[in-house]
């Protein structure tokens, strides 16, 4: 039997301001499957995600990634789940005052890449995202969708077997958006799982991937794709 690469088992998140922002939430991902996360704003596809790579706790429930159980007390293996994934933040989590070349390489040099090597493949992913002429811009340079892009590349550039994406094309325009698509199915045929959470059912309709469809932080449909169960809005 396949063992899913992301289980959450009724996984409950409170935030002190009583907030109840993910309710009871049970789910399997399996590796090789692209999955949308998909819901209105203030449904808990951040929650959800900030979890599965532990930059935010459950308030109850057991969460299992590539094999770690990362809700177990005492689990300290932080850096090594985050090694085994890429991550597009919502808020995209660059570092403002490096250049866009070192947001990159600053990944791939603390994974062992030569310096030469993690410039060549961060200019090569810069090139894919449009972005080739911004390489020594400072991040503060940049507008919304340029630093979104800079976040995927990011994620991108380690060729991640595990991707999760909060919302990775909110800032961008329509034609960026399906080459930043392209980049991601292209992934995916290699064989990388991608959970792609966003609130565009556009979007979705698109592609015949799986949809976890999330509303007040309840799931309403996890095991199937079925974007005619998507709320418009
Ligand atoms: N740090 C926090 N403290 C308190 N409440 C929070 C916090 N983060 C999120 N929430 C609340 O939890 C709920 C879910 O938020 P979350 O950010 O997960 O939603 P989302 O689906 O990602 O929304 P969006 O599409 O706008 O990004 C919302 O009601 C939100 O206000
Ligand atoms: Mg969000």
């Amino acid at each position: 039997m396949i063992e899913a690469i992301i289980q959450m088992q009724h996984v409950f998140k409170t935030y002190p301001s009583q907030i109840s922002a993910l309710s009871d939430v049970t789910l399997e991902i399996f590796p090789g499957e692209f999955t949308f996360i998909a819901g209105p704003s203030g449904s808990g596809k951040s929650t959800l995600l900030r979890i599965l790579y532990c930059s935010e706790k459950p308030t109850s429930g057991e969460v299992i990634v590539h094999g770690m159980h990362i809700t177990q007390p005492g689990f300290k293996k932080i850096y090594q789940l985050r090694q085994a994934m890429g991550i597009v933040s919502q808020d995209f989590k660059l570092l403002k005052d490096r250049t866009v070349t070192e947001n990159i390489t600053f990944a791939l040099e603390v994974t062992g890449h030569p310096r030469e090597e993690a410039k060549w493949k961060a200019l090569e992913i810069l090139r894919h995202l449009g972005l080739e002429e911004r390489e020594s811009d400072s991040i503060f340079s940049l507008s919304a969708g340029e630093q979104q892009r800079v976040a995927i590349a990011r994620a991108l550039v380690n060729s991640p077997s595990l991707l999760l994406a909060d919302e990775p094309t909110g800032n961008l325009d329509a034609k960026m958006t399906l080459r930043v698509m392209d980049i991601l199915t292209d992934l995916h045929q290699k064989g990388s799982t991608i959970v792609f959470a966003t609130q565009f059912t556009g979007l979705i309709k698109r592609y015949s991937y799986r949809v976890i469809q999330i509303l007040n932080g309840q799931i309403l449909d996890g095991r199937k794709a079925d974007t005619n169960k998507i709320h418009q809005g």
